[in-house]
């Protein structure tokens, strides 16, 4: 049988052959400690070297400014934690937005108990945040704001610029979670005023487990891992050499073809988005209309739920719900909810997320099966 054609790429990402490649004799032979200091341990080192400038490339950064981890999450956990601890006697607040991922929005909660308190600006229904708003939750006691750079769900893209703007005129720290927009548009710490940034591996054709936080030069979060001095002593840890030498290679891939992915995701999903709205009613997009990854379409179809769709296009099509249902119970995803998305339209949202590896022969196999499922599921309703 054959596989399912693909449209989950916000999930997850295949890896790309050329990042394969590159790994490969980390995986095989080149198996030294990049702690080491005899003959074992030199390539490893340059590999880790080599692979923070590809990411510092991409980035528009300093290499010295980026640090290894295992992923969004754990770059999440150490920009959130370790700034807030770090200035915890300037203030206690924190300002994030209600469409971030858990990754941000728990630890924003698990800061409470250390006596921090998080205000989550609302999100407009197309997903924006306004920018007054974060200006008007702004206190004397603010230190950090976290905002993420484009949303997983519905593709939203935030003004972070604008944002980090205001931040920085009030001397307060700026992080963006910018899991889902590294790869697909430009991303660039520099222009976007950002003093930390968030990146995940598997997003963007390298391996699960690895990511990388970019820490402005003079900013001191507090160390997240003690140990050895592996990353400059920030993240202690022998390194993952495999994983940050595809990250590397992912990230080099990444700059070199951004334009020619960002229309190529666009190209595909505007086909899938086109060839679905010729065929059913009652269907409606998700997030902004024009201010949206180019790889993203979350689509609610009225009336109907998420993963009944899901399970019948699940031989030929991979995507994924938006609210999950449980018997007479529906449980909507936080981002729909906070779009105010209503219930019956909101519970049978899919998202679908084209990637480099997409087809227009395959967008146009998802097109037929989309259609026929919702037809067959409204009739049987
Ligand atoms: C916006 C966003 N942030 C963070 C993460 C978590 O990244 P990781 O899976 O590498 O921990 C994800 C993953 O889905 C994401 O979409």
């Amino acid at each position: 049988m054959d596989q399912p054609i693909y449209l989950d790429y916000n999930g997850t990402t295949p890896h790309d052959p050329e990042v394969i490649l590159v790994m490969r004799p980390f995986l095989e032979t080149e198996f030294g400690n990049p702690s080491s200091s005899h003959w074992y341990g030199i390539r490893p080192k340059r590999a880790v070297e080599a692979a923070r400038r590809q990411v510092a490339g991409l980035l528009g950064c300093q290499p010295e400014a980026v640090f290894f981890t295992s992923g969004g999450t754990e770059s999440n956990n150490h920009a959130i934690k370790g700034l807030a601890r770090s200035l915890k006697e300037k203030g206690r607040h924190l300002i994030t937005s209600t469409v971030e991922h858990p990754a941000v929005l728990d630890v924003c909660r698990y800061l409470e108990q250390e006596g921090f308190e998080t205000t989550f600006v609302d999100v407009d229904d197309k997903g924006m945040v306004r920018v007054d708003d974060v200006a008007d939750a702004i206190r004397p006691e603010t230190i950090l704001i976290s905002v993420m750079h484009a949303n997983n769900e519905v593709g939203t893209i935030q003004p972070i610029d604008e944002i980090a703007r205001i931040a920085r005129q009030k001397g307060i720290c700026m992080h963006t979670d910018a899991a889902q927009s590294l790869g697909k548009i430009d991303v660039d710490v520099q222009s976007m005023n950002v003093d930390m940034l968030s990146v995940a591996g598997h997003k963007l054709y390298a391996p699960k487990g690895i990511g990388a936080l970019y820490v402005r030069k003079g900013l001191l979060p507090e160390k997240f891992c003690h140990g050895a001095g592996q990353e400059m002593g920030w993240r202690a840890g022998t390194e993952n050499v495999m994983a940050i030498v595809g990250l590397g290679k992912a990230c080099e891939m990444a700059d070199c073809s951004l334009d020619y992915a960002g229309r190529h995701l666009m190209a595909m999903r505007d086909r899938l988005h086109t060839g679905l709205a010729d065929g059913l009613t009652d269907m409606r997009l998700n997030g902004h209309p024009e201010h949206r990854l180019p790889n993203t379409l979350s689509l609610s179809f009225k009336g109907l739920e998420a993963n009944r769709i899901l399970e019948e296009i699940g031989l030929e099509v991979a995507a994924s719900a938006g609210a999950a249902c449980h018997s007479d119970t529906v449980t909507l995803s936080h981002v729909l909810e906070a779009m105010r998305v209503p219930v019956e339209w909101a519970k049978g949202t899919v998202r679908f997320s084209t990637g480099r590896m997409t087809t227009a022969d395959q967008i146009d196999r998802a097109v037929e099966v989309v259609i026929e499922a919702v037809q067959r599921l409204r009739k049987d309703h």
